[in-house]
């Protein structure tokens, strides 16, 4: 089995990053989180990834000029990090041409929503408003748009009668931990096709 590697941006609590960790532990994954970058100090999922003795930074946007400088430095780390595949995990930010260029097709997003209903942020929230009866999440390949890539997997989860916006996203969440592990599973080993919005699994 190959070792990929994989670099992770996560904003906030990790928990994606986590289930992206233990599987490459446990074999599901062929490969191994090689770098985890976060543009926010406080992210929790800076301490995951300490604990687990992978190298992680934060690299704060603010201390650059410009978008551009900022996702060149991110880049510039994952290449020298041996990274192949970026999984985005909570990560709060419009990727730009900058990082997309040396990744194409070779970066995820997971999205706590069926899309293409519910894109952007408060997906979970959304759906709960709307009054929808499923909802799900969803892993796609990213492009330069919020949330509108190929898809690659989709949960689907029942909105029940007195679900608020974190029953909800609780629900979602555990469907994410399954389906992340599992698209990027696929992707390392080659058996996605991905020809304009339709993503064949082989
Ligand atoms: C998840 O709901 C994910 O779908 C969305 O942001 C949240 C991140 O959660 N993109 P976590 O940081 O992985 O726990």
């Amino acid at each position: 089995m190959s070792d990929h590697g994989i670099g992770v941006m996560a904003s906030g609590r990790g928990s994606n990053l986590q289930a992206i960790m233990d599987a490459c532990s446990d074999g599901t994954i062929p490969g191994h989180v090689a770098l985890m970058i976060s543009d926010n100090p406080d992210a929790y999922a800076l301490h995951r990834a300490s604990k687990e003795n992978i190298p992680a930074f934060c690299i704060n946007p603010t201390s650059f000029d410009t978008k551009d400088q900022y996702e060149q430095a991110v880049s510039d780390l994952f290449i020298e990090y041996g990274v192949e595949l970026i999984c985005l995990a909570g990560y709060m930010r419009l990727v730009g041409p900058v990082l997309l260029k040396n990744f194409v097709t070779k970066m995820l997003n997971i999205h706590p929503a069926l899309l293409p209903s519910f894109p952007g942020l408060h997906a979970q929230e959304q759906a709960v408003s709307y009054g929808v009866k499923y909802s799900g999440c969803t892993v796609h390949v990213v492009d330069e748009g919020m949330d509108t890539g190929p898809i690659v997997l989709q949960a689907v989860v029942p909105v029940i009668q007195d679900d608020t916006p974190d029953s909800l996203s609780k629900r979602i969440l555990e469907q994410e931990h399954k389906i992340y592990p599992q698209a990027i599973k696929l992707l390392l080993e080659g058996r996605l096709k991905i020809e304009g919005r339709k993503v064949e699994i082989l």
